[in-house]
């Protein structure tokens, strides 16, 4: 009977029983048949909650680029890996094959071990959505030195303070990017990140939009010479099963970004199986997915899971309007995908522009269609499986998130039937619980709660870089004994769970996880506000948008308040990046506090909403006259 592959809905049944009730066995048998191994493990896992900690197939010897890559050179050696989907669709696409992306990795890694990288080192990488993207991230992988990778989006100072977070030694950049129309003076960001990163020696910078840079002397080296001159072979480093694989920053709630630690061989294991199973996938898929692999959903989804599934995976370097709104639907058919994953805010911007737009092509090739990020509200859900999935593919509601590693609840296509805004089932292996706010476990169905996990799963992360008792705090002690999520969820008569949001202060806009302690430190650097407070309102296409309420110093400031409005904006695009703009700024004399002098942010979430409807209870408020007059200025 097939552990690895599940077959139809009595099948995951009886999967999902036999992951709860003998875990070992299920994943010592996943482990054991799917990948190649140094050596095998002692143990299936250890754990302990309380110390959030977490060892999957203990003192196992194991390299993830060689099951990637090498294990699949004898059968699959010239099929394509990865299909480069440039900017500019009059610009040819690649086809890179598992041969030649061994080359291409081999080289990589002997480029970083030359420059002096060694196992365990930290590299950041900067770079946009181009072949060279997957080639760095694997080519660390490949000689045991931790990525990190930055999204190009970011600025400056983000990407600043993400390399001193993890001391990294090296940057890899490029010139510039491209998107859409657009392009972005990459390698200037990263110059200026530098002025305040002493940890970083060298900087390996790819050619791609041929935009004049600066070289500094010893420090800068174009990448391309150093690849032509490597050797193409490499000796893949042997990694244990828990030395760390990667670090990605994800916003808190408070405080600066948290630099997530995955680990080798659990998240190799899951993030393979739920590629498998939540796409469907068979040989001769192609599969692409839309996110950016500075996120996790690419780390997990463009990169790892297809590559080890020996699949061919998409590299899509522009954006869903450009040249026009049928990009998306244009790319799928040049290149017959088979599974599209792609995140709520992107359908939705597409679903407000004419049908036409995607009716012109048929997207006959399509066989499962996903989405991540958010909740898919009902209207997109219908639009993207009717127009888009011609409503005979299985839409995948898949709910995971940076800390999780891999897709933890999602329907699986052809055997968990879908329901329109439901993530639906957890996949085997993964032990959802709703509890309640005295930390109590919700029993039964059609009740909601906090969503917690209450067992631990192979690609779990690890811990925060540099500060584990931030990971305790965060994730294991708002309910002892489980892991925390910090969404609230439903669960339906049958069992099916829909996520219903952030019950925290991160704000997901466009699919993008933003935390309002770091944007409100931007603003108050500004030298006219005391103070301010951001909260989500609800966004058509966003799904989510920023709605900040600021403070001035001093009363009747006397400067335009369209104008601060744009400078706040503008120290925001600078510490953080454009992504966290906010859409509304209202000037307020005072925000609603707490004796504690905490503010009451779920009166501003209402007011931001337009529901004045009921404020709950506001007998805490030190200022309860504030209230009347946030709501009347509203903007
Ligand atoms: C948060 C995690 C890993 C995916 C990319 C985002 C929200 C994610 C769904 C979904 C409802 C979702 C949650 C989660 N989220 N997928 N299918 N339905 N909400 O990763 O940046 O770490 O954000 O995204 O709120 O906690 P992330």
């Amino acid at each position: 009977m097939s552990y690895y592959k599940i077959l139809n809905l009595e099948h995951y049944f009886k999967m999902y029983k036999k992951s709860v009730r003998e875990p070992r066995k299920f994943w010592d048998k996943i482990a054991e048949e799917n990948f190649t191994w140094y050596q095998k493990w002692e143990k299936v896992f250890e754990f302990n909650f309380s110390e959030a900690s977490f060892k999957w197939f203990v003192d196992a010897k194991v390299n993830i680029t060689k099951n990637c890559i090498d294990r699949h050179l004898a059968r699959r050696g010239d099929k394509t890996a990865i299909i480069f989907e440039p900017n500019n669709p009059d610009e040819e696409a690649l086809h890179i094959s598992y041969n030649e992306l061994y080359d291409r990795v081999a080289r990589m890694a002997n480029v970083l071990r030359e420059q002096g990288i060694q196992k365990g080192d930290r590299v950041c990488i900067y770079l946009p959505m181009i072949p060279e993207l997957a080639v760095a991230t694997l080519a660390c992988a490949r000689i045991g030195a931790v990525h990190s990778v930055v999204f190009a989006g970011f600025s400056a100072s983000a990407v600043a303070a993400r390399i001193n977070d993890c001391e990294c030694k090296m940057v890899i950049t490029s010139d510039g990017s491209y998107r859409g129309n657009k392009s972005i003076d990459l390698k200037g960001i990263v110059d200026e990140a530098l002025e305040k990163t002493p940890c970083v020696e060298k900087v390996l910078v790819v050619k791609r939009t041929n935009t004049e840079v600066t070289m500094k002397d010893g420090r800068d080296f174009w990448l391309q010479p150093l690849l032509d001159a490597a050797i193409p072979n490499n000796v893949a480093e042997v990694m244990d099963a828990e030395d760390p694989l990667f670090i990605l920053y994800t916003s808190g709630s408070t405080g600066k970004p948290k630099g997530m630690v995955h680990t080798t061989a659990g998240y190799m294991v899951y993030t393979a199986y739920t590629f498998k199973n939540v796409f469907a996938y068979e040989e001769n898929d192609i599969f692409w997915c839309t996110a950016d692999i500075g996120w996790i959903t690419g780390h997990s989804y463009i990169l790892y899971g297809p590559l080890l599934n020996g699949a061919t995976t998409v590299i899509f370097e522009g954006v869903p309007s450009y040249p026009d709104f049928s990009r998306f639907w244009e790319v799928i058919e040049k290149h017959k995908i088979t599974q599209f994953y792609t995140a709520p805010t992107a359908i939705r911007s597409l679903a407000k522009e004419s049908l036409d737009y995607v009716q012109r092509f048929p997207l006959k090739s399509l066989k499962v269609i996903g989405s991540v990020g958010e909740p898919i509200n009902e209207e997109a859900w219908h639009w993207y499986n009717d127009h888009v999935g011609g409503k005979r593919c299985p839409l995948v509601d898949t709910w995971w998130q940076t800390e999780t590693g891999g897709i933890m609840i999602s329907p699986v296509p052809f055997v968990t039937p879908t329901k329109p805004t439901y993530a639906s089932l957890p996949l085997p292996g993964i032990q959802p619980v709703l509890m309640d706010e005295l930390r109590n476990e919700i029993e039964g169905n059609q009740v909601t709660g906090s969503l917690c996990i209450k067992f631990p799963w192979p690609s779990i992360a690890r811990t925060i870089w540099g500060d584990h008792q931030r990971y305790k705090e965060t994730y294991f002690t708002a309910f002892p004994g489980k892991y925390f999520t910090g969404d609230g969820a439903l669960r339906d008569e049958v069992g099916y769970y829909r996520i219903t949001g952030r019950v925290d202060d991160v704000i997901i806009v466009s699919g993008h996880n933003l935390g309002t302690a770091p944007i409100e430190d931007a603003i108050n650097e500004h030298p006219a506000i005391a103070e301010s407070a951001i909260v989500g309102f609800p966004h058509d296409v966003k799904g989510n948008a920023l709605y900040g309420f600021v403070i001035l110093k001093e009363i009747g400031e006397t400067r335009n308040q369209d104008n601060l409005a744009i400078e706040i904006n503008q120290i925001i695009s600078n510490q953080i990046g454009p992504i966290a703009k906010l859409d509304k700024i209202q000037f307020v004399s005072n925000l609603p506090k707490t004796r504690s002098g905490k503010i009451m942010r779920r009166i501003l979430r209402k007011i931001a909403e337009g529901d004045f409807s009921n404020f709950g209870d506001t007998s805490t408020l030190l200022n309860p006259e504030i209230v009347d007059e946030i709501k009347n200025g509203r903007v």
